[in-house]
């Protein structure tokens, strides 16, 4: 691995804890507005001090953050869909490689989409900006999105997270399952979960707990932080769990949530 590409994964996961702490505030590129992120930069300014980097599209990097700020950006090149559309999973590439290296990203990320319609087209997709962003030491993180019929049992989580490690992504998000550690252990490379829909909090920050004590190196959450009462306390609670070795208990006490 070249010195470029190793000093972009080392500014997103920590050389020295092995974590990572990521917030993902990409929704937009299919859901457009979505709760919790009808203004951006509202949203995003009040969490920057307390992550490691941020997962955003350009629209949102170009317009709601602050071009002085330090944290690591992993930028979404993947869509050209919506929540309305005829099929999620029929994404193409929408960012040059050039726009990214303009916006001086530290990675990119891509869905896939296994076992769907658009199956091909997507792995085809990751192999290509792969195949680009080597060029230039850049990570591709993919994402292992889940069609509406799939399961996400760890069968078909490990087939997706090994097929992009296989095509070349330097790391990976999934979600957690039961038997998460089969799925890290078919994994080559560092894997991050996803929050999922908004769930109570405290079992969001059981799955960021869980996730990581079985091989995870961190989270990229997204809904369960900014669609919480208590964002700020919420992504603080997440932290705690990934750098500090806090138990799940000891980050919720510290929530200051509204009933
Ligand atoms: C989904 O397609 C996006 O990549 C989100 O960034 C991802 O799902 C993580 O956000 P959440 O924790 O809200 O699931």
């Amino acid at each position: 691995m070249d010195w470029g590409m190793k000093n972009r994964i080392s500014r997103i996961i920590s050389p020295e804890s092995g974590r990572t702490l990521m917030l993902a505030v990409d929704h937009g590129y299919f859901l457009g507005p979505t709760s919790g992120l009808e203004d951006p930069r509202k949203t995003i300014e009040p969490l920057l001090p307390h992550v490691d980097s941020l997962m955003l599209t350009r629209g949102v990097l170009r317009t709601s953050v602050d071009p002085a700020i330090s944290v690591p950006i992993v930028l979404r090149v993947s869509g050209a869909n919506s929540i309305v559309g005829e099929d999620l999973s029929n994404e193409a590439i929408i960012v040059s490689i050039e726009d990214a290296l303009r916006l001086n990203v530290t990675a990119v990320a891509l869905s896939i989409y296994i076992g769907s319609r658009y199956e091909h087209q997507t792995l085809k997709n990751l192999a290509s900006l792969v195949n680009e962003c080597e060029r230039y030491g850049i990570p591709v993180l993919a994402v292992t999105a889940v069609g509406k019929e799939m399961t996400r049992d760890a069968r078909y989580l490990s087939l997706s997270c090994r097929i992009a490690a296989e095509v070349g992504a330097r790391m990976v998000k999934t979600y957690y399952c039961e038997d998460f550690q089969k799925v890290v252990k078919s994994c080559p490379v560092p894997l991050v979960i996803a929050g999922g829909r908004k769930i109570p909090e405290k079992d969001a920050l059981e799955l960021a707990y869980r996730a990581v004590k079985e091989g995870a190196v961190g989270v990229d959450m997204g809904r369960n932080v900014f669609q919480s009462s208590d964002p700020a306390g919420m992504i603080r609670a997440v932290r705690k769990i990934v750098h500090e070795g806090s138990t799940v208990e000891e980050a919720y006490a510290t929530l200051n949530l509204k009933v």
